[in-house]
């Protein structure tokens, strides 16, 4: 038969090479279940005499000992592996860099918005807001657009779903005129505003977007003249453009909303541009029609207005060439104002 030490270190061998919970239970059993070795041993000994039968049963009991012991430091060292496995499988790396968080920055048409107000802001201008989808009465029929005046065509105007209390359908305001008319109803004068915001209109290349920005300027009082309009708008133009060395001119033109109209241009003295006149912005003395959609005497009442791009000025400012990087979200653009 078997030596009992010969059984101990078989046990202690086999189970140090059992690699997990399940198998070393399978060996346990070969030795310390019903049918194991040792148990096997144990029922043998009814057949020895007494003196024999306590000597051997120590020294089983001992092997049991052994064989317990050793059991137990190996599923405490397979629970370790176990754990140790786990911790490495679900790890996280900390030394990783982050992600962090993209910072942010001001869009250059949001800033050129900034300045402006700031800068009519300083000389007396409110700053009014009003609504994107318009009436046709607000944005044409009180600016004295006529009913067949091609802006008012679905080539040039987005047109909503939905009815103003006239019947007329409603639209994407196609500049920011009609707050002229919607602040002179609400306020008394002396009017002296300007309106930035977004704007609509079907088109779409290097220079035009769909969605662009404008803002609206609107001095009226008794003899707000011609004169006004050329001091105010120059001194905005110096102070935009940080620069005194510039040269404005105004071109006459033709507005529905103002009589005498002038297209604004301007050009540099020094620079990229230099040299180059620059359509700037539409304006012109308010057009009598349009007083008396205010609700104010045209007798009385004169005054300026103009409406000039907020792209348009951003482009010149920055050097930008295309205007569809304002809207592309392409970060490496976006980052050079930030
Ligand atoms: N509303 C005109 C446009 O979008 C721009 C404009 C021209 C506005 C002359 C004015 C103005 O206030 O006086 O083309």
């Amino acid at each position: 038969m078997e030596s009992l030490e010969s059984v101990v270190s078989r046990a202690l061998a086999e189970f140090v090479s059992t690699q997990d919970a399940a198998e070393l239970e399978r060996v346990k059993a070969q030795y310390l279940g019903k049918q194991g070795r040792l148990t096997e041993l144990l029922k043998g000994l009814g057949q020895l005499a007494p003196e024999a039968r306590r000597e051997a049963g120590a020294r089983i009991n001992e092997a049991k000992d052994r064989i317990e012991a050793a059991l137990a430091a190996r599923r405490g060292e397979i629970a370790n592996a176990a754990l140790e496995a786990r911790l490495a499988e679900e790890a996280i790396d900390v030394t990783l860099p982050g992600r962090g968080r993209g910072r942010g920055s001001i869009h250059p048409i949001i800033r050129t918005w900034q300045r402006i107000e700031e800068i009519f802001g300083s000389i007396g201008f409110d700053v009014a807001d009003g609504p994107e989808i318009e009436t046709d009465w607000h944005n044409f029929t009180a600016l004295n657009q006529p009913e067949d005046h091609p802006a008012r065509s679905m080539h040039d105007t987005f047109y909503v779903e939905g009815h103003d209390s006239t019947g007329k359908p409603l639209l994407l305001r196609t500049h920011t005129s009609p707050m002229q008319v919607r602040y002179a109803r609400m306020h008394k004068p002396p009017i002296k505003v300007i309106a930035p915001g977004r704007t609509y209109r079907v088109d779409s290349d290097a220079t035009h977007s769909p969605m662009f920005h404008q803002v609206e300027g609107l001095w009226i009082d008794e003899d707000i003249s011609f004169a006004d309009l050329k001091g105010v708008y120059t001194d905005f133009l110096r102070r935009f453009f940080e620069t005194d060395d510039l040269q404005v001119r105004f071109r006459p033109s033709f507005f529905p909303f103002t009589e005498p109209s002038a297209e604004i241009d301007m050009m540099f003295a020094s620079g990229p541009l230099k040299g180059r006149w620059l359509e700037i912005s539409g304006s012109g003395e308010v057009h009598p029609q349009v007083v008396r959609n205010y609700g104010l005497d045209p007798e009385r009442y004169i005054g300026f207005a103009f409406g000039s791009g907020l792209e348009r000025l951003t482009m010149l400012r920055y050097g930008i060439g295309d205007l569809r990087l304002f809207y592309d979200g392409d970060l490496r653009f976006l980052r050079q104002f930030a």
